[in-house]
């Protein structure tokens, strides 16, 4: 069976309001035919106050709009965030929670993660879940521990209320922190370690959750056709190379077609 695959474009702050505002624009019918492709589901992530003109953007069309974060509360005096029922509110399907930027320069803990987590959940938008190991564990053989520890928390969550959100996809992004803009990647084999063994833990509980795992980091047009064939990765969490239009194109038809021609 031919694989479908979700690509994530994690715009970070690259663009300003002016600058996503023509991205959308200018390449909006192109935009939408990567997500009218049978096998591609596109997810576009902009900053905040970019969401809600994209979800109005590409209102009634396969395009969705997913945000970069969001509070791990619900209401009250939290200057500067934004929930998870006001994203549901602007027409948001997906949200990015728990990326190494963030983990790093915000601080954010595995309890703040799995707390957004659920609570994305019961808004009915789909957790985008990054984990990944920095370069000394990785060079340490502490990959499989360093995500054990980001993962179990959600796991146990889906595991008692997995019935709750039935059918709503999970995300779980590996993106090695030592890939992130480095222009490095993991070998296939570690990646076919790794994804088999975050398929295993998932299926541990016998959930009936849609878990879809993608891959972040440097991903291009050169490595993607590679890392898309690797067993249980259905998609990517793209981020400087889905700024150029012209290559997250290109990624993605390379991507589902299988060859780079
Ligand atoms: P990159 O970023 O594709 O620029 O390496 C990926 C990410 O941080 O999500």
């Amino acid at each position: 069976m031919k694989k479908s695959y979700t690509f994530i474009a994690n715009w970070k702050m690259y663009f300003d309001f002016n600058e996503s505002m023509n991205y959308a624009t200018k390449n909006l019918d192109s935009i939408i035919s990567l997500a009218d492709l049978s096998n591609a589901s596109i997810i576009l992530c902009p900053s905040f106050p970019m969401l809600y003109p994209l979800t109005q953007i590409f209102r009634q069309t396969k395009v969705q709009i997913g945000a970069q974060n969001c509070s791990d509360h619900t209401k009250g005096p939290f200057t500067g965030q934004v929930c998870a029922k006001t994203l549901n509110q602007m027409g948001c399907k997906s949200c990015i929670i728990g990326h190494s930027e963030i983990r790093r320069y915000k601080s954010e803990t595995d309890e703040m993660i799995s707390k957004k987590f659920e609570m994305l959940l019961d808004d009915g938008i789909s957790p985008i879940l990054c984990i990944g190991e920095s370069e000394l564990d990785y060079k340490n053989g502490k990959t499989l521990e360093v995500i054990n520890e980001q993962l179990k928390r959600v796991i146990e969550i889906v595991s008692y209320s997995a019935k709750k959100f039935n059918g709503l996809p999970i995300y779980i992004a590996y993106e090695p922190e030592w890939c992130i803009g480095s222009g490095k990647t993991p070998s296939n084999d570690k990646l076919e370690t790794i994804f088999a063994w975050i398929n295993a833990q998932t299926q541990k509980h016998h959930s009936i959750s849609n878990w879809q795992f993608l891959y972040g980091g440097s991903v291009d047009v050169e490595n993607a056709v590679r890392i898309g064939q690797i067993s249980y990765i259905n998609g990517f969490l793209i981020g400087k190379m889905s700024t150029n239009f012209e290559l997250f194109e290109k990624i993605v038809k390379s991507t589902i077609l299988g060859n780079n021609n």
